[in-house]
């Protein structure tokens, strides 16, 4: 029995901490799309479509957002369902991952 924890174990360990680069890439499969697709894969922003930069931003803000979108406040519709389709766990390591990224032009 115990060479199957040695196989599981892994698996779970992995789902237990999101992949903040992951999820802004390729989303997650609860519904949430890649937000480089409209925030770009530097997390540079895209002014055409109106959405902002992310790359740089103090971690607790971009949650603060994600976490008030979830709720129905502020942003779009769109931003809306994103933030709900994501777990707090996932709202962090997404915004640690954008944290971590140089801003745009700095
Ligand atoms: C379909 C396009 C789209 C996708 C995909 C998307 N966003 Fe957004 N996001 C926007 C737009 C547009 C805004 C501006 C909303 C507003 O203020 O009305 C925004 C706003 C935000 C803000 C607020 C930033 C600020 O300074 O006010 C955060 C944080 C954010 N998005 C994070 C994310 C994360 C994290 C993901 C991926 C899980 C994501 N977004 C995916 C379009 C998108």
């Amino acid at each position: 029995m115990r060479f199957l924890w040695l196989v599981l174990l892994p698996g779970l360990a992995q789902a237990a901490v999101p992949d903040g680069r992951m999820i802004a890439l390729h989303g997650n499969d609860q519904g949430a799309l890649p937000c480089a697709a409209c925030h770009g894969v530097n997390g540079g922003g895209n002014a055409a479509i109106g959405a902002p930069a992310l790359a740089g931003l103090p971690a607790p803000v971009i949650v603060a957002a994600l976490s008030r979108f979830a709720h129905g406040q502020g942003g779009n519709a769109m931003m809306q369902g994103i933030a709900h389709a994501l777990s707090p766990d996932e709202m962090q390591a997404v915004a640690a991952y954008f944290s971590g990224l140089k801003a745009p032009g700095a």
